[in-house]
């Protein structure tokens, strides 16, 4: 894979257009588009019709969780906009997850589609270790156990991978083996502002610990010159 193909956009706009213009700016520069909850819900689904018509490809960010029928239906309807990417709760269990993914290929093969890569988040990185034992009740379970032990279900589920934390990857790389697909946000190049990432690390660093592919906002939404920033971390990762 070409180190440009490794990067998703995060398109975190609310509008249509201010979305469409960063995809014309920089589809040449990363490989994927990320469309989440606040431009999802803005637009519509639209949106990814727009996008795979400017030739981006398309991650949609909307974490699915509910009984496996409704995820099920859910899969499909994204799966018919041709998205190259969704994801779904572990939290929703296994039969949730297996149901997800077997609708969404099936109609896929029906469209004549490649079938989406459909990844599980494991526990929200917003989620700390107090809140995992007295808000929900996982008392015998460090943050990092719970987070393999979630891959390993979404992988036995037939999922494609997962979401993950930077600091994760190695764990999940070393339980689920080299060909599950992880992919990373919180990622800051040396020369970029945190912002309100804390747990963060660099491109290279992400690619280094066994990464697949990075989401990567504002280093180059916010960046004075969004192109050259792109190509900067490009440079990195080829190094
Ligand atoms: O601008 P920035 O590079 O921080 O954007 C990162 C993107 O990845 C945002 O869309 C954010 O919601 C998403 N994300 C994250 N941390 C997670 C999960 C998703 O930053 N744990």
């Amino acid at each position: 894979m070409q180190a440009k193909e490794k990067i998703i956009l995060a398109l975190d706009v609310d509008h249509q257009e201010k979305a469409l213009d960063l995809v014309s700016e920089l589809k040449d520069h990363v490989g994927m588009f990320k469309v989440g909850m606040e431009l999802y819900y803005s637009t519509g689904p639209e949106i990814v019709n727009r996008i795979n018509e400017l030739g981006g490809k398309v991650f949609v960010d909307l974490k699915l969780h509910d009984i496996p029928n409704t995820t099920g239906g859910a899969g499909r309807s994204l799966t018919r906009l041709n998205c190259a990417m969704f994801n779904v709760h572990a939290a929703g269990g296994f039969e949730m997850m297996q149901r997800t993914k077997a609708d969404s290929v099936d109609e896929a093969v029906k469209r004549g589609f490649a079938p989406p890569i459909l990844l599980a988040v494991t526990v929200l990185t917003s989620i700390a270790q107090q809140q995992l034992h007295e808000e929900m009740m996982v008392k015998d379970l460090a943050v990092a156990d719970l987070v393999v032990k979630w891959a390993l279900l979404a992988q036995k589920a037939g999922l494609d991978g997962v979401v993950s934390s930077p600091q994760e990857i190695e764990l999940i790389r070393a339980a689920c083996g080299p060909d599950f697909i992880i992919v990373t946000p919180g990622i800051r190049p040396a020369w970029s502002e945190a912002g309100d990432q804390k747990r963060i690390t660099t491109p290279r660093q992400a690619l280094d610990k066994g990464t697949d592919y990075m989401v990567i906002g504002r280093p180059i939404t916010k960046a004075d010159d969004r192109k050259a920033a792109a190509l900067k971390i490009i440079e990195e990762l080829e190094r």
